[in-house]
């Protein structure tokens, strides 16, 4: 897309836009002081380390080192362009760009093609949800679905339908509406015969569950079979706009309950979802039949850290629960996980059991994590048999010297002391042992992912003089015009010693020539370049006092210059010793008077 949008209509976006608001929709932010806090959607993090001034409007993380404006925001945490996210900002903000490309749902832009596979489904999926409600070809199947339970009011809420038993409804319904017979095969929807190169029906005779992305475009179906048929559940195959493991199943409509209660219910399947949702719990999701990934516990953690599990309670169940909840601790999010009676799925345990004790005694007596693994860790053994009780005994230690809080320490040694009748002295000396053999094999590769917040923030504290000097010099040309052409005649044509030190002075000399007052957002967008955005953001938000004194001013310019003169004291001092070497004792002397007068100088 070689599209590009005026100047000035990028300038009335940023000033039209809140950064807070719109990072809001994705964190959860926290005032203090002048300016907002919370945790950074960027990487995996415990406590807040990132932050957003509304004054600037532009945010910082100092774990990460994630930092921008709004434009960089979104194009960071949704993959997109500049463009697509100037065209999503401009909507929120209503502004017109007289732009001419198809923009989907939510401003993303999107190729014609992509936008004809995207209206394919939409169609799609309100033909099939047409068929299922209203017409007597599809009567069987509402039939089949009341019967299992599901409302009417479910029904249109994740819009169920019902595709046809025929194998070429679907790609006489598309090609009759000028679709590409080509592309309707690349969305997955019609299949290609081999031997003579024509189309048919993906699905038929099955109940369509339409899966939405988080913009609540139609992307995919998933069909099951009414009967005993084979697969019970027929998904669209993986295409450009259906990525299976991105895309958690009903996160569009749970989102604002998530955010709302800080808390995700994760299923298995979607049919537990919609149960769930008509007993009230509305923050569930699901991934498509596969094992969670990376990018699903990102998109979860950018709305909550708090993860409720709710797995079918079979053998399979419970492994992929451990799994999953292995993985979203990994992550930094806190978990419990919600277990049913004989080995029930959701959905079976609420026509069982009804709504009121699937909330109250299911997902309302979820275990913690820890009890979770108690339970987990005692399957398969028999706790008479000396042997097994040791084991156990063992595994649960280990686990317990995981845990970080020494009040959950206690509480779970004293459970195990209690219900083993074993001394809690004994425990917590075992738990000792473990404690330093584990120390002993760690080799500091497994890092959890939240650790990089502490080990930036260390790092920035050894720094030496002239590279802070360096960083409070750019707070203040930041902040003011003035200061930063001042600080340009004080160096007399030297540089700063950190290349992007001087790279970013360089870009805001070149900005202050055609703007007059200090901008953070707007500079942000002129730089363009990534890695030095981070780093200013991360000046920018640098406590500095709003005046700096003329004494404060020389200091810094001092320790920059100090600087180059102690690098050149060091490169004289190698000229000197290699004249001593070579007997030529008049160099010497001579670079030995110009070391004297730089040592003076400093
Ligand atoms: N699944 C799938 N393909 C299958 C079977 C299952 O993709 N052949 C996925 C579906 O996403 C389903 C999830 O795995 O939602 C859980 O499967 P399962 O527990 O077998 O289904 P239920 O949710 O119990 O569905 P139902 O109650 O309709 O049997
Ligand atoms: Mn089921």
């Amino acid at each position: 897309m070689a599209e590009r949008i005026a100047e000035e209509k990028i300038n009335q976006i940023r000033q039209s836009v809140d950064i807070v608001e719109i990072i809001s929709e994705y964190v959860q932010l926290k005032k203090q002081g002048r300016n907002y806090f919370g945790l950074c959607p960027f990487h995996g993090e415990n406590s807040p380390s990132f932050s957003v001034s509304s004054d600037k409007q532009i945010y910082h993380c100092f774990g990460c080192g994630a930092g921008g404006n709004v434009f960089s925001f979104l194009m960071e945490l949704e993959g997109i362009s500049f463009l697509e996210a100037a065209i999503k900002l401009a909507e929120k903000a209503n502004i017109d760009l007289q732009v001419n490309f198809s923009v989907n749902g939510k401003g993303k832009s999107v190729s014609p093609e992509l936008q004809s596979m995207l209206d394919a489904h939409e169609l799609l999926n309100k033909f099939y949800h047409h068929l299922l409600v209203n017409t007597k070809d599809g009567q069987h199947a509402l039939e089949y679905l009341l019967k299992r339970g599901f409302s009417r009011e479910s029904i249109d809420k994740f819009q169920i339908g019902y595709s046809l038993n025929s194998w070429d409804f679907v790609y006489k319904f598309l090609t009759k509406r000028d679709f590409s017979p080509e592309l309707m095969e690349k969305a997955g929807l019609i299949i290609k015969r081999e031997r003579d190169g024509t189309y048919f029906d993906r699905f038929r005779d099955r109940i369509m569950f339409p899966i939405f992305d988080r913009n609540g475009n139609t992307i995919a179906f998933s069909g099951r079979s009414l009967g005993a048929e084979e697969p019970k559940y027929l998904n669209s195959p993986e295409t450009v706009i259906f990525n299976k493991s991105k895309i958690l199943y009903n996160f569009h409509l749970a989102k604002p309950s998530i955010r709302k209660l800080q808390q995700a219910v994760l299923f298995e399947g979607f049919a537990d979802v919609i149960a769930a949702d008509r007993s009230g719990v509305e923050n569930g999701i699901a991934t498509m039949g596969t094992s969670l990934t990376d990018e699903h516990i990102t998109l979860i953690r950018q709305n909550t850290q708090s993860i409720t599990i709710c797995f079918d309670s079979d053998k399979a169940g419970i492994e992929a629960a451990f799994r999953a909840g292995n993985m979203l601790i990994d992550a930094g999010c806190t978990i419990k996980v919600a277990m049913m009676s004989d080995g029930l799925d959701p959905d079976d345990y609420i026509k069982k059991n009804g709504h009121e004790k699937f909330r109250n005694e299911v997902i309302g007596a979820s275990l913690t994590w820890m009890a979770f693994k108690f339970l987990y860790f005692r399957r398969g053994k028999n706790l008479q048999i000396e042997g097994d009780r040791l084991a156990y005994i063992e595994t649960i230690l280990k686990e317990i010297s995981k845990l970080t809080k020494a009040v959950e320490k206690d509480h779970y040694l004293r459970q195990l002391a209690s219900e083993f009748s074993i001394s809690l002295d004994a425990l917590q000396q075992q738990l000792k042992q473990i404690f330093f053999s584990e120390k002993r094999n760690s080799n500091g590769q497994n890092q959890p992912i939240n650790k990089p917040s502490v080990m930036v923030k260390q790092v920035n504290k050894l720094k030496p003089a002239h590279y802070t000097a360096e960083r409070r010099l750019i707070a203040h040309m930041l902040r003011n015009r003035d200061t930063a052409y001042k600080v340009q005649d004080l160096l007399q044509g030297n540089t700063f010693n950190l290349d992007e030190h001087q790279a970013i002075i360089t870009y805001l000399i070149g900005f202050y020539e055609d703007h007059m007052n200090p901008d953070s957002s707007a500079f942000l967008t002129y730089i363009q370049d990534e890695k030095l955005r981070r780093i200013v953001a991360d000046i920018e938000m640098m406590s500095v006092n709003d005046e700096l004194s003329n004494q404060e001013l020389t200091d810094y310019i001092k320790q920059v210059l100090n600087y180059q003169k102690l690098l050149k004291i060091k490169e004289k001092e190698v000229e000197q010793k290699e004249a001593e070497r070579q007997s030529d004792f008049k160099k010497a002397a001579a670079i030995g008077i110009e070391i004297i007068q730089l040592r003076k100088s400093l």
